[in-house]
């Protein structure tokens, strides 16, 4: 056989399986094999054979020296596209502001509104792509990004088109997701009702006839959206096409769990004070629940009953949350950390939540997230002779090689 690319001298290979979203036990069920190659052809995984690969050719081989490799990380909740930062609200943070006052002043998502507004399209593809090339580097090589800086229509649809064109000129593989519905702009601030108008029968079917986003999403909220407003967003967003997520149970448990397993949500996202009904909903509907641990570190709030869901056969994604406000961080490596920290996940279960589990809350499980014959070639080869050992360490980046689609784009 003839490859485009042969990685050999593989210590550990370990990977999630399937193309669906793992639950219950089954999220820790992992494949681990030792001592493995991988043959990659035109992109795609090709061969994954034990010991030394024999009649093999390849345009490219690598040793990778008895390391560990995975899958990709998929980072499946980031709200990537911004103008701005907003580090004056630290010292706020610290004085013990909570995040919703701050918004209520008209601070927190609404100052990146205005900065976001204020930003030309250019300006804020320059800044993404730098972004991604820091993911890239930390492992990610797949991921989600949400609008929601616009709150117009003109301005929503800059940060898509961003998306649009960054997903044609550099590696990192971007899905949409429209999230006009992520607080009230201050222009409709005495009259909510026409901007939710606004978003159902002006901006989601303009995004819908251009195909800018796949996902529709809500932060669903005391002051921001209540559920019922969530719930006709969603299903309008869901007649046109744009399947439904949303930001629930971050700070106050308002019925957003609920309803995304009512309304058979592909996720919900946040869910860190998700009450067992929401729970029940979620795995009644098939919502997988998207965690994001690195949100709750930043916020200093409790972390989401991650074991009650998988203990409840809901599948369990963890993503980065990557934003300017909640969490400017941008390692899914440091997001699963915490995970395994706080929510006491196994490094079997994060690795499912951070590549299949989290590939199927952005719908490409079929060809992301796991390492087997078929799948896209998307590795990594870690500083780490073994899966536990990225979780006990951390703190700086133990990634070391990245491959796209079967080709090298990040390598120490
Ligand atoms: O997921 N909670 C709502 N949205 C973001 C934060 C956005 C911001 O603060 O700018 C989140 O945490
Ligand atoms: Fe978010």
């Amino acid at each position: 056989m003839k490859a485009q690319l042969l990685i050999k001298n593989i210590g550990m290979l370990a990977t999630a399986c399937g193309n669906a979203a793992k639950s219950g036990q089954e999220q820790g069920e992992i494949s681990i094999q030792e001592n493995v190659w991988i043959a990659v052809d035109d992109g795609k995984i090709a061969q994954i054979g034990q010991g030394e690969p024999e009649n093999m050719e390849a345009e490219q081989v690598i040793d990778a020296q008895k390391r560990l490799v995975t899958a990709g990380l998929v980072d499946a909740h980031t709200h990537l596209v911004f103008g701005g930062w907003r580090e004056n609200e630290l010292a706020l943070k610290l004085h013990g502001v909570p995040y919703l006052d701050i918004l209520a002043q008209g601070g927190g998502i609404l100052s990146t509104v205005r900065s976001t507004r204020a930003a030309s399209e250019e300006e804020l593809r320059e800044k993404t792509a730098a972004a991604l090339d820091e993911m890239l580097a930390l492992g990610t090589t797949t991921c989600e990004a949400k609008s929601g800086y616009g709150l117009n229509l003109e301005n929503e649809c800059k940060q898509l088109r961003v998306v649009q064109r960054l997903n044609e000129s550099q590696p990192v593989e971007l899905v949409s997701t429209f999230m006009a519905a992520h607080a009230v702009p201050e222009e409709y601030k005495n009259n909510r009702e026409a901007y939710i108008d606004q978003i159902i029968n002006q901006m989601l079917p303009y995004v819908a006839e251009h195909k800018l986003a796949k996902y529709c999403d809500v932060f669903c909220e005391t002051g921001v959206f209540s559920t019922e407003e969530s719930k006709r967003i969603l299903l309008a967003a869901k007649e046109l096409g744009l399947e439904a997520k949303i930001h629930a149970d971050e700070i106050d448990p308002i019925g957003g769990s609920v309803l995304a397993g009512e309304i058979s949500a592909v996720s919900a996202e946040h869910l860190i004070v998700c009450p067992p009904e929401g729970i029940a909903s979620m795995a009644k509907g098939g919502t997988i629940a998207c965690l994001l641990p690195a949100t709750s570190f930043y916020l200093g709030a409790t972390f989401a009953p991650a074991r009650d869901m998988i203990n409840a056969g809901v599948p369990v994604a963890v993503a980065s949350d990557f934003n300017p406000g909640s969490t400017p961080n941008l390692s899914l490596q440091l997001a699963m950390n915490i995970a395994c920290f706080k929510y006491r996940m196994t490094p079997e279960e994060v690795l499912t939540a951070a590549t299949l589990n989290a590939a199927a809350a952005i719908g490409c499980a079929d060809k992301v997230g796991t390492v087997e014959c078929g799948k896209q070639a998307d590795l990594l080869i870690w500083n780490a002779p073994n899966l536990n050992y990225i979780f006990y360490r951390y703190g700086n980046n133990q990634v070391d090689t990245v491959i796209k689609k079967g080709r090298i784009v990040k390598s120490k």
